[in-house]
């Protein structure tokens, strides 16, 4: 029974691990974009997981290929031997990261891989200094949390870095909200050299940003600006570091990776959540001269293993051969344009924002731009109980997201926006 197992998760589980739904669920089936939870209810899932579920439920391609390495016996090695899956997805990543004479390295999570990433950054570069975004999520670690700019998600103030702080590109709110795309770019540029001038001691080892604010509510800035602060960057040696944990493997639709629509190259990306499609594998990649900065042994048991590599490699393959980069876009438009043209225009919506498959929606109270996380909650839980699972998220709590799977079809976008439209037009008392 799933009351008794919230009581008996509410008796081992710390609290501050949060559960979703005023009665949360459990999902104990899945397939395709749908999972079913322990009352039999079948919700279309437009969250996947915190966009983890990638490719979806139960996808035969990655349901073989890790049953094939658990019938050889083997489910872990240790990176001290050779792993073919690993080497065979390092090649593919390191090919398609963009990035000239690439090295990737696994861990288990995008915690991890940003943490790695931080490492070589402030190794190759001899200094502790770091830019990253307010709004921003980057992990749990002490590093990781220390370049999240997001009270909420900082659970404790030790940091090993001493960071700046950059405007997040955020169009609704801020000191550069409602200013056109071009002087918003302009303005952040100034900032950071200003920041620069101001609050560092110049020798900056890197900046860290998102190219979609995933916890941040889906908050971008405009395509550009980190072409216009790479460039202030390079003035300085700074290396770029992208955080495409949310962004990476074509959710955008219009890019493989967050970071393209910005026309740069990062020294460093780290990717996590999707390529695993729920097996834990998450990693960093960089130029072989930063990325080789590590002069002392620096080991992940689990990182690579064989099992999530596996899982890995039919995920990356899945989605190349199926394009669904293309998918993302052509479904995302249908969605993104849904939302528009039904709740765009309501008093108690301030945008709705985002890329392909990776959209929110930011609810305000009508009349001003005050955050209202309490609407945000009953539409989310309006949605539920229609049958879809979205997320939320903003520093506010007051942005509704969706992430889903990049497989899901046009049939499922357009039951799954009727349900989303229902919703806020009930919870915000217009009629359907
Ligand atoms: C952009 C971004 N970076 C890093 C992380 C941390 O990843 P993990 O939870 O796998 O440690 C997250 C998780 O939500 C994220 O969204």
């Amino acid at each position: 029974m799933t009351d008794d197992l919230l009581a008996r998760h509410r008796a081992v589980l710390p609290s501050w691990m949060p559960l979703y739904y005023a009665e949360p669920i459990e999902l104990v089936s899945g397939s395709g974009r749908r999972v079913t939870d322990a009352q039999g209810r079948s919700y279309l899932d437009f969250f996947g997981g915190v966009l983890t579920n990638m490719i979806g439920y139960d996808i035969p391609e990655i349901r073989e290929a890790v049953e094939r390495q658990l019938a050889t016996g083997i489910a872990h090695t240790s990176t001290l031997y050779l792993i073919r899956q690993q080497v065979e997805l390092a090649e593919k990543i390191a090919q398609r990261s963009g990035i000239p004479d690439a090295r990737v390295f696994f861990t288990n999570s995008g915690t991890e891989a940003n943490e790695a990433a931080l490492l070589v950054a402030t190794n190759h570069r001899r200094s502790h200094q770091i830019l990253a975004l307010r709004n921003s999520y980057h992990g749990r670690s002490y590093a990781a949390m220390g370049v999240t700019g997001n009270r909420n998600w900082s659970a404790s103030g030790l940091n090993p870095l001493q960071v700046a702080w950059l405007h997040s590109g955020d169009r609704v709110r801020g000191l550069l909200a409602r200013l056109s795309a071009d002087e918003q770019v302009d303005a952040a540029v100034e900032d950071l050299r200003e920041v620069l001038a101001t609050q560092t001691a110049g020798d900056v080892a890197a900046l860290i940003a998102e190219p979609i604010q995933g916890v941040g509510g889906f908050v971008h800035p405009p395509d550009g600006l980190f072409a216009g602060w790479k460039k202030v960057l390079d003035e300085h040696g700074i290396l770029f570091i992208a955080d495409e944990v949310q962004t990476g493997w074509g959710r955008t639709g219009e890019h493989f990776w967050g970071y393209q629509a910005h026309g740069v190259t990062p020294d460093l990306l780290t990717f996590a959540k999707g390529i695993g499609n729920g097996f834990a594998l998450a990693g960093v990649v960089g130029r072989a001269e930063v990325l080789e900065s590590v002069s002392a042994i620096s080991f992940s048991t689990f990182g690579g293993n064989p099992i999530s590599t596996a899982a890995g490699n039919a995920v990356l393959d899945y989605l190349i051969e199926h394009d669904l980069q293309a998918n993302a876009a052509r479904v995302g438009a249908i969605l993104a344009d849904g939302l528009r043209s039904a709740v765009g225009g309501l008093d108690c919506v301030a945008e709705v924002r985002g890329k392909g498959l990776m959209l929110g929606v930011e609810f305000v109270r009508p009349g001003g731009g005050e955050p209202d996380p309490t609407l945000t909650n009953r539409v989310f839980e309006a949605a539920r109980e229609g049958g879809l699972l979205a997320g939320k998220g903003g520093l506010y709590g007051n942005v509704l997201r969706m992430g889903p799977p990049l497989t899901l079809t046009e049939e499922e976008a357009r039951e799954g926006l009727a349900i989303l439209v229902g919703a806020i037009r009930s919870c915000a008392g217009v009629a359907a």
